[in-house]
């Protein structure tokens, strides 16, 4: 059955080029209403312009969809979410996707540099999943995205300001979803990599026209479906492929012999190897399994020789 958005609202926010183009333009071609927001300005922040938005809205409506621009900085997300209540009366699904560069090695960021990269990309999506939150917890259902880089799970030379913000916003999905599981507000967070103006010059030459944002555009528009049920999760995607990321932990080691004793520097020297062995490491879905496992720690060291039910549910390896 085709995935279809009739009668669904879809904000997507930088939504006048690049990545976030194609969301809306998909998302319009599916039944949606689109609020087509974008300040329109730099790739580095600077300036604005109603033109983004306004030639996307143009396209969509082109295509015989439907759509309406929004001008607004997504650090105002209160006023983006206004505009669809007040153009469509609804709000069903939020793609946080606007994003900005300031690239400069960790001692040349001045603050500056620091804090408009955290204002647009993990304060927007804050204050916009913040103004949608009431109506999608009022009707029980909403959908939202957020968007990370493989800066932020990986690291890049020159991005410690951005490569923060964007596994910030992994951090906020983390939570968000855990909130929204019982109102059918699913949160997950997409890692995409695509030619765009943000991207030229960083990515290779010979690839560049190959890696198509339009080749994203159905991963994020399918987790957005009302019969998508995933949360929680992280999804890289490029070139017309995508994959689940997620952390791992390794089972660990003690680092005292008994309950009365205080680890010590030397102790965490000796188990280094062990503390850091990922061999036997696994995915933990929530914070709940991590302090149950504490409480296993607790048993083994108040009773060493008691068998411990942790050990076998968690593969332990004290
Ligand atoms: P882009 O520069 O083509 O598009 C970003 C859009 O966001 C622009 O149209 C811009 O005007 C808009 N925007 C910037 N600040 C805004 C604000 N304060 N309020 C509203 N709109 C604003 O860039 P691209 O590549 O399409 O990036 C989209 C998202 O994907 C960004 O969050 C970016 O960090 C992320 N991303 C992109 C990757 C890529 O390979 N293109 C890689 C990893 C992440």
């Amino acid at each position: 059955m085709t995935l279809r958005f009739d009668n669904r609202v879809v904000v997507v926010t930088g939504a006048g080029a690049g990545l976030g183009k194609q969301y809306a333009i998909l998302f319009g071609s599916r039944g949606a209403k689109v609020v087509v927001n974008d300040l329109g300005g730099h790739w580095n922040g600077e300036g604005k312009s109603t033109n983004a938005a306004d030639i996307v809205v143009d396209e969509i409506k082109q295509a015989g969809g439907t759509a309406v621009a929004d001008y607004n900085s997504v650090v105002d997300g209160n006023k983006i979410i206004e505009t669809a209540i007040k153009n469509f009366g609804r709000i069903d699904v939020l793609v946080n996707n606007a994003g900005i560069l300031r690239d400069k090695s960790i001692v040349n960021i001045s603050d500056d540099d620091w804090d408009k990269i955290q204002d647009v990309h993990l304060k927007g999506s804050f204050a916009t999943t913040r103004a949608a939150w009431p109506y999608f917890k009022k009707q029980k259902f909403g959908r939202i995205i957020m968007t990370t880089s493989t800066s932020g799970l990986y690291g890049n030379f020159g991005q410690a300001n951005y490569s923060a913000a964007k596994l910030g916003l992994v951090g906020l999905m983390n939570t968000v979803s855990i909130e929204g599981a019982k109102y059918d507000i699913r949160c997950n967070t997409i890692c995409p990599t695509a030619a765009s103006r943000m991207t030229k010059g960083i990515l290779p030459d010979e690839v560049f026209d190959e890696m198509k944002p339009e080749l994203i555009a159905p991963v994020v528009v399918y987790l957005c479906h009302e019969d998508t049920q995933e949360t929680g999760q992280i999804i890289e995607s490029s070139c017309g492929y995508a994959t689940k990321y997620h952390y791992v932990r390794g089972p660990g080691s003690l680092i005292r012999d008994s309950i009365n004793e205080v680890p010590t520097p030397e102790a965490v020297r000796a188990k280094w190897s062990k503390i850091t062995d990922m061999s036997k490491a696994k995915h933990y879905d929530s914070n709940v399994e991590v302090s149950a496992e504490y409480i296993g720690v607790l048993q083994k060291l108040k009773n060493p020789s008691e068998n411990n039910e942790f050990e076998d549910v968690y593969n332990y390896n004290f």
